[in-house]
């Protein structure tokens, strides 16, 4: 079922808990893909109801970013909700979200300040107000966010443990195409030379794991191999970092260990892509 205000939303939210049902939550920004759908099914499989939140949050874009153009169809993204099972597709509009006026906003500090937060001002404040938000009003049990925006799920969980939010934070593993390349709903936006290019992302994390494995130990050996296999491909603009990570607290390591995570985002052509994998 198809919810547009906040009010419906919470009503039916108030509904289910006195009935003693519990609420998983996957929330989204749309132009579904199997990266969501496979959080849509850990929610259907540990909780009675499942919610998803459909809503390109526009304050978690900065300005040249690509709001405007950010991939819509509502449509689709509904009958893929239906297929799936989905209870209720909470899908509000900006101005019910931000009405006039509205001028509380959620931070977290320290992890924000790191990898994507250096290059995307604001970005998290965006995401941890919007997220605070939704959980406000779908007021769920569990909610499912992907491993793929790594840095993001670490940045939910703490605000929960932050502000004491009753919500049990679950991160699921990042879903990739056959070839290698995370999905994404702006792989959209890359021609088909640009997805060629795109494919170096994840075969330079796999080596990355795979010299780890071999018992590389030097995260600057890592780094240079990464960075080398990206941007030998002629479609590649920039890389914006290449880092090996705490798993937790996402600082640089200086050796590495299991668990660690390496983390890339890069532009090709003027598509900006994010990926990572645990060692
Ligand atoms: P969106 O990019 O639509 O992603 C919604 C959820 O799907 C996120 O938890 C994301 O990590 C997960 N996801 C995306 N691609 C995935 C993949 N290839 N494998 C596994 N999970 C994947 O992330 C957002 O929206 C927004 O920032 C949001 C949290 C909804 C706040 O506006």
């Amino acid at each position: 079922m198809l919810i547009r205000k906040i009010k419906d939303m919470k009503q039916i939210t108030k509904r289910l808990k006195k009935e003693g049902k519990t609420i998983g939550f996957v929330p989204t920004m749309g132009y579904l893909h199997e990266g969501h759908i496979s959080l849509i099914r850990y929610s259907k499989k540990d909780n009675d109801i499942t919610v998803v939140s459909i809503f390109v949050n526009p304050i978690q874009f900065g300005k040249n970013e690509d709001l405007d153009r950010y991939p819509r169809d509502l449509e689709r993204d509904v009958e893929i909700c239906g297929k799936e099972g989905v209870d209720y597709v909470f899908y509000p509009s900006a101005d019910e979200m931000y009405p006039e006026g509205f001028s509380t906003y959620v931070e977290v500090e320290g992890i924000t300040q790191r990898l994507c937060g250096t290059f995307r001002s604001g970005h998290f404040k965006g995401v941890t107000t919007v997220v605070a938000k939704l959980f406000n009003i779908v007021q769920p049990d569990k909610a499912y966010f992907g491993e793929k925006d790594y840095q993001q799920l670490k940045v939910i969980q703490k605000m929960v443990r932050d502000l004491n939010i009753d919500v049990e934070v679950i991160g699921c593993p990042l879903i990739r195409e056959k070839d290698g390349l995370a999905l994404s709903s702006r792989n959209k936006y890359l021609t088909p030379e640009e997805r060629k290019s795109a494919l170096s992302i994840s075969r330079a994390l796999f080596r990355a794991k795979q010299m780890f494995e071999s018992g590389e130990k030097d995260p600057s050996k890592v780094i240079d191999e990464v960075k080398r296999i990206i941007s030998s491909q002629p479609l590649v603009k920039e890389i914006q970092y290449v880092e090996v990570v705490d798993p937790e607290e996402l600082t640089p390591k200086k050796k590495l260990e299991k668990g660690d995570v390496v983390a890339v985002a890069v532009f090709v052509g003027n598509t900006r892509l994010i990926d990572n994998i645990k060692l």
